[in-house]
């Protein structure tokens, strides 16, 4: 088999990529090692940044989304009682947007069944070889045989543990990382939302969440130990802490009820440069990864499509091999804001094993200022809507 750029990974940044290169006349195949169902079982944010929007818009994929997606214009960071809003749209003039990166994803597989390309569910065992020569091409196993499909290019979508990276030799790769020292517990119940916006909540217990993906479906975290396990959480003894984490006023209105999901997710901060080795771009998880505060795991995703997507139309339109030469530097531009963006929301609102009193000091200093100062509420206001491409 011969196509032009073959994607492994059929996430959310594979789907993408796959649909806007369609849009443009650029055939692609997709290798997804798990079926759709499991991909789609999948819990993950969904707060989505203005470039994501517009290019699932420009993507042609935009109609459920556009429907059934709520615009929130800013957001709400708590400490003990104390609660103030980060309003983004009188800072700034802008807005994100809630959709579950679930419905996204399903969206993105609607689409692409629709347009008949080439998916294959289930791949073992994939290789992607001769990445840095001129015809490469990648192998995989697929209902007990092997395949090869050769191709122009490949893009590594296939997330944190995939294949991809790890093509890249080790005396080219340069890894950063940061493991923070606990995990999010979180679950998803059918109440509806305790708050119209999100709450960021510091408390000397420990942060918590109020999120959401509509009217009678909401998502809740509280911070946990990192070996912590689901068994270890009843509904009942999370509904406790989370309420013990809120401020009075907001805890009196939670509605809480039986949890539809729970799981427990560390936290990282991750980066691997370059982006770029040869023919094989890495794109999304597959190249960094964000702790969850601040909500720019899809976002960031998003941006490196992006920009590859923008290469690679470049190529084949113009043969102009410019997007190509500059993806890795261009991504990693914007990718290293958001992983400082992500991790100094984290530190802002976690409590930390090793915190000293002058620590805990200095956070409460820091969130005062982002209460009080209009300044510093508009730097926040611009990393969290996202900062442009
Ligand atoms: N071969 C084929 N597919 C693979 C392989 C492999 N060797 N390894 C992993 N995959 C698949 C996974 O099963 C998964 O469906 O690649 C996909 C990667 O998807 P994600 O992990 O969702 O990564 P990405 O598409 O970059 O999305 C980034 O999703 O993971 C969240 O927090 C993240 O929100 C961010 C966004
Ligand atoms: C979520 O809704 O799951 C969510 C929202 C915002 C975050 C992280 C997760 O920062």
């Amino acid at each position: 088999m011969r196509t032009q750029v073959v994607i492994v990974g059929g996430g959310p940044s594979g789907l993408l990529l796959g649909q806007l290169l369609h849009k443009q006349g650029i055939e692609t195949v997709l290798l997804e090692r798990k079926t759709r169902e499991y991909v789609l079982a999948r819990i993950r944010a969904g707060i989505l940044e203005t470039g994501l929007v517009n290019m699932m818009r420009e993507a042609g994929v935009a109609e459920r989304m556009d429907r059934e997606c709520f615009v929130h214009h800013g957001t709400c960071i708590s400490y003990e009682n104390e609660m103030f809003a980060i309003d983004f749209h009188k800072l700034i003039g802008q807005n994100v947007v809630v959709y579950g990166q679930t419905e996204l994803t399903h969206d993105l597989y609607d689409a692409r069944e629709a347009i008949d390309a080439t998916t294959v569910f289930e791949v073992e065992n994939v290789q992607i070889i001769d990445a840095d020569r001129d015809a490469p091409y990648v192998t995989y196993v697929s209902g007990g045989a092997e395949h090869r499909i050769d191709c122009d290019f490949i893009a590594g979508c296939d997330g944190f543990h995939g294949v991809s990276r790890k093509t890249i030799p080790e005396t080219v790769r340069k890894e950063y990382e940061k493991i923070f020292p606990f995990g999010w517990l979180g679950i998803l119940s059918e109440t509806p939302p305790v708050h119209d916006e999100l709450i960021y909540a510091n408390s000397t217990r420990g942060f918590a969440l109020c999120s959401m993906r509509n009217e009678n479906l909401s998502r809740y975290y509280v911070q946990c130990d990192q070996t912590d396990k689901v068994e270890n959480w009843s509904d009942d003894a999370f509904w406790d802490e989370l309420k013990r984490r809120l401020p009075e006023a907001i805890a009196e209105k939670l509605v809480t009820g039986p949890s539809i999901e729970k799981s427990i997710a560390p936290l990282r901060s991750f980066v691997t440069e370059p982006m770029r080795w040869g023919r094989l771009f890495l794109c999304g998880d597959a190249a960094h990864i964000v702790p969850p505060t601040g909500a720019k795991g899809l976002n960031t995703a998003a941006s490196d499509v992006h920009y590859l997507h923008e290469a690679l139309v470049r190529f084949y339109r113009d043969k102009d091999m410019g997007g190509i030469e500059h993806y890795s530097e261009k991504a990693l531009a914007r990718v290293w804001k958001a992983e400082r963006f992500s991790w100094s929301t984290t530190n802002l609102l976690h409590r930390f094993p090793d915190q000293s009193d002058f620590d805990l000091k200095m956070q409460r200093a820091e969130i005062e200022s982002l209460h009080y100062n209009e300044i510093a509420q508009r730097w926040f206001a611009q990393n969290y809507v996202g900062l442009p491409y």
